[in-house]
């Protein structure tokens, strides 16, 4: 009898510790100044609120999601996203003041602070299809934080929205609820994918917009606050909330205006031998220019850019500014142009023809350091090239389970770890993503065997072309005249 006792004894104990545990990963352990919650556990939920929680121990951070798959990644060793430096950041708050949990009713009830970072894709249909910003995600969110909001709050816009969508939120939270207010900020995020985690470190600059009432300002003073536990005083901006809204909208528009710039010019150079590098390094040093964003690529990509520009040129037609919009959207239909410029580029230099050809694509992801291929050049690209009946070995460090997605139902393609492995037995190499590891690849091995003539197709200017001509590529590089043997 005894022994029976002592037999279920370790057991009974084992599974109530195993309970605790639970419960003290899942709880929070001390008292916290504020409870912020974040709606969207995406590429910038995630490592915004990974980052607030490393700077802020004193402030509860909850992250929520309709997904239960993001969230459960979240809780897990294998992130939904790729970032450098984040899993370290992650580690060492998670479970102390950082939670992801599937319960948001629950969680928006108990929040003072909510930051909104669910996607704002472009409308698929009906009114403003192709430009307009689709606010489903928004609304649904509005909604249900009027329906289980018993306090105040402060709901913080972080997802990129149309100038004076903080309007149509305020609408929403306050229709048939007296008793909640809700002061709305807008704070839109700033961080590139792949320098994500020192963006939010150090940021250039943190934005933050709000009504210029008591109330507004007592808020905004709530958000800065928590940005004050580690972003200096002067890179704080305090806006009206339209201007906010705006300047995301334009920010990426500008940066974009610029990569479609510099690619004009490099299609010139093409066609003029004049060297794109040469002209971006002699432009870039004027202080007025600056050097950055002048690298000519095949094409921007990324959910953003293009998606911001749309909703800018889609918010001047709305308000009859005619002119305005068509030279925004000149920034894109440049940038379509070029990815197009890309392709036929390599169907010419391959003697027009691709049909039964192979060609290795190093790099899917629209930039480096990201595993994201949302709206990346690669996916338009391969597209094309395999209309044009190539067959391709597509290979990325980060990317391939997002390219697969991208590409399924499409034949005539596969997916390679190693990129000496891709290389194997094709005509040519189409470099899209300029991974750092791709400058030390050993070219004179992936020219060895490969089939003759052999061509390699930088897309970001990324490899010294000189040597690669010597080893025997005929070499074509953006914004420069060919290095060919023929
Ligand atoms: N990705 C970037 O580099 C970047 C940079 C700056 C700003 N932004 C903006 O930030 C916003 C989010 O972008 P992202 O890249 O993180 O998107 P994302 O698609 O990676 O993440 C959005 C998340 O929101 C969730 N979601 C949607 N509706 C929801 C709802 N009603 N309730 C709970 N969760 C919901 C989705 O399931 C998804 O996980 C967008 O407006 C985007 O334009 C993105």
């Amino acid at each position: 009898m005894s022994k029976g006792l002592v037999r279920s004894g370790p057991d009974l104990f084992s599974f109530k510790s195993a309970k605790h545990r639970a419960e003290k990963f899942l709880m929070p352990q001390k008292d916290f100044k504020k409870n912020i919650l974040c709606i969207g556990a995406g590429y910038v939920g995630g490592p915004t609120m990974t980052i607030i929680a490393n700077k802020c121990s004193d402030y509860k951070i909850t992250v929520v999601d309709i997904s239960k798959e993001r969230i459960a990644a979240w809780n897990s060793n294998e992130l939904p996203i790729f970032e450098p430096g984040l899993k370290d950041r992650l580690l060492k708050v998670r479970g102390k003041n950082l939670f992801f949990s599937n319960d948001i009713d629950t969680s928006i009830d108990q929040a003072d602070i909510i930051f909104v970072c669910v996607n704002t894709p472009i409308k698929k249909f009906g009114e403003g299809a192709g430009k307009a910003v689709d606010l489903q995600f928004i609304e649904q969110t509005a909604r249900r934080i009027k329906e289980n909001s018993k306090s105040n709050k402060i709901i913080v816009e972080k997802s990129t929205l149309p100038v004076r969508a903080a309007a149509t939120l305020e609408n929403i939270l306050h229709s048939g609820n007296e008793k909640v207010r809700f002061e709305i900020l807008s704070n839109p995020e700033f961080m590139a994918e792949g320098t994500a985690v020192r963006d939010m470190e150090f940021p250039d600059r943190v934005l933050i917009g709000s009504k210029d009432t008591p109330a507004g300002l007592a808020a905004r003073q709530e958000l800065v606050d928590l940005y004050l536990h580690w972003v200096p005083k002067e890179n704080l901006i305090t806006t009206n909330l339209w201007s906010s809204e705006l300047s995301k909208l334009v920010s990426n528009g500008f940066l974009a205006q610029r990569i479609s710039s510099i690619n004009s010019i490099a299609t010139l150079c093409e066609v003029t031998e004049a060297d794109v590098t040469e002209v971006s390094k002699a432009v870039g040093k004027d202080s007025r220019i600056g050097p950055k964003f002048l690298n000519a690529g095949p094409g921007f990509g990324g959910s953003c850019f293009r998606k911001d520009i749309l909703n800018l040129v889609y918010l001047c037609e709305h308000y009859q500014l005619n002119e305005v919009a068509s030279f925004w959207e000149q920034v894109v239909s440049l940038n379509d142009y070029q990815m197009e410029h890309y392709v036929r580029r390599i169907l010419q230099a391959m003697f027009n023809t691709l049909a039964g050809k192979k060609l290795a694509v190093f790099g899917f992801a629209f930039k480096p350091n990201t595993g994201d291929t949302r709206d990346s050049p690669a996916i338009y690209i391969c597209k094309r090239l395999l209309e044009e009946k190539a067959y391709l070995r597509i290979t990325d460090p980060q990317a391939l389970k997002n390219a697969r997605n991208d590409l399924q139902d499409l034949e005539n393609l596969e997916f390679v770890e190693d990129p000496y492995k891709a290389a194997e037995g094709v005509h040519g190499i189409a470099l899209i993503t300029d991974w750092a590891e791709y400058s030390k690849l050993d070219f004179q091995e992936i020219f060895d065997k490969m089939e003759k003539p052999a061509f390699i197709f930088d897309g970001r200017n990324q490899l010294n072309r000189l040597a690669l001509f010597d080893i025997g590529f005929n070499v074509y590089s953006v914004g420069k005249a060919p290095l060919t043997h023929f």
